[in-house]
């Protein structure tokens, strides 16, 4: 059978992956298609990042329709008014600190979010196997490691935090859907993404501005934390992949095999910040602060993305030094998308471009 691959349900595509895949898309020779992209602009969404696609494909390849996920009459329309034949679903609450201190918006987007969307997918294809539901999760659904080894595909799930548990429930769903309804479905599990447009309560964005601005560089515990870093356009192109050579009812592990230590991490971009200021690096590094460490913190992430390289031919090709520089410059020179976006002022965007 061959695949539909004309009318997209991009959920969540005004958030930092969302946004970086709607630019990555954009630029495929081999995708002629519409996007939808259905968001409810929740503090983290913000359409500003999507400005050039609007103003190039808007109303003619490219809609946004501020929409929730929970909400099934709204989904179920979208699906029927723009013929859905492919959903990659990226739309959740994704801050772990934000789940430790409010978890029930979690519960209510991440797993009813994702059983809503589900459902308007299995009642608008029917018994239609030329579609595709892609699911995008997170490695934190396995836990913590020890030293030793990596996160594959059979790891048993054993999340820790509000988060990782809701994304471990929704994944759940989204592999029963295809066992029990035959609902063609993918899931990939990816490590943790940086690059543009990410909201600056994440660490990396965190740091970059922290260190700009000549503010404390706060590392939670002692800094040991390991995690696996992935370029969000290696992101992007792992998901593409998926969507279009991945088979049914098959799980992918995404990752960079590029483990650091968070500690080690924040001095490289005390480097980096100092060779593009011209300041010394001690000036940044002096800067850095251990902070009490954050409640169930798991202690090393690590990806084998082995499968998805044999079997898709993907793999991570963005080096993260080049990576890491390339995200200082963008955040250096994005200052009115950082102040719109600390200030909440994009919001004011949001009511000229889409009510005004
Ligand atoms: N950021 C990472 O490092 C990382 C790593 C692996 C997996 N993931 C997963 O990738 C996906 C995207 O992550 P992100 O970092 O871009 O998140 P993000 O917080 O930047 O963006 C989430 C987007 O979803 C939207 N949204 C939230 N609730 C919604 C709802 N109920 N209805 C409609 N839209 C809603 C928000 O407005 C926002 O635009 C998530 O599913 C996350 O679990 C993220």
């Amino acid at each position: 059978m061959t695949r539909a691959l004309n009318n997209i349900l991009i959920t969540g595509g005004a958030g930092f992956i969302g946004s970086n895949f709607i630019h990555y898309l954009s630029g495929q020779k081999d995708f002629q298609g519409r996007i939808i992209n259905a968001d409810c602009l929740t503090y983290a969404g913000n359409p500003e990042n999507l400005a050039e696609i609007e103003e190039k494909w808007g109303g003619k390849r490219y809609f946004f329709v501020k929409a929730n996920i929970r909400d099934h009459a709204s989904m179920k329309a979208l699906f029927s008014k723009y013929n859905i034949d492919t959903v990659i679903h990226f739309a959740a609450e994704s801050h772990v600190d934000r789940s430790i201190y409010g978890p029930k918006e979690f519960i209510d987007t991440n797993i009813i979010g994702t059983f809503t969307l589900l459902e308007s997918a299995r009642e608008s294809w029917k018994e239609r196997d030329d579609v595709l539901f892609h699911h995008i999760s997170t490695d934190e659904v396995f836990g913590s490691l020890g030293e030793k080894g990596a996160f594959s595909e059979e790891t048993p799930y054993r999340p820790n935090s509000p988060y990782s548990a809701s994304k471990a429930s929704s994944d759940h769903l989204v592999r029963a859907y295809f066992m029990t309804y035959g609902l063609p479905a993918t899931i990939s599990n990816c490590s943790n993404n940086y690059g543009p447009y990410q909201f600056p309560e994440k660490m990396i964005p965190l740091m970059i501005l922290n260190a700009l601005e000549g503010k404390d560089l706060p590392v939670y515990g002692d800094g040991q934390n390991i995690r696996d870093w992935l370029y969000v356009r290696d992101h992007c192109d792992a998901v593409w992949t998926i969507v279009n050579k991945g088979k049914k009812g098959e799980t992918y592990n995404v990752g960079g095999e590029n483990e650091w230590k968070n500690i080690d991490l924040v001095r490289l971009l005390c480097r980096q910040v100092s060779d593009l200021t011209g300041r010394s690096s001690d000036e940044y590094t002096d800067r850095i602060r251990f902070v009490k460490d954050r409640p169930g913190h798991d202690r090393r992430y690590a990806i084998n993305c082995g499968k998805i390289k044999k079997e898709l031919g993907w793999k991570p090709s963005c080096h993260f030094e080049q990576g890491l520089l390339e995200t200082i410059v963008w955040y250096r020179d994005h200052s009115p998308w950082v102040n719109n976006v600390k200030n909440g002022s994009y919001k004011e965007w949001v009511e000229k471009h889409y009510h005004g």
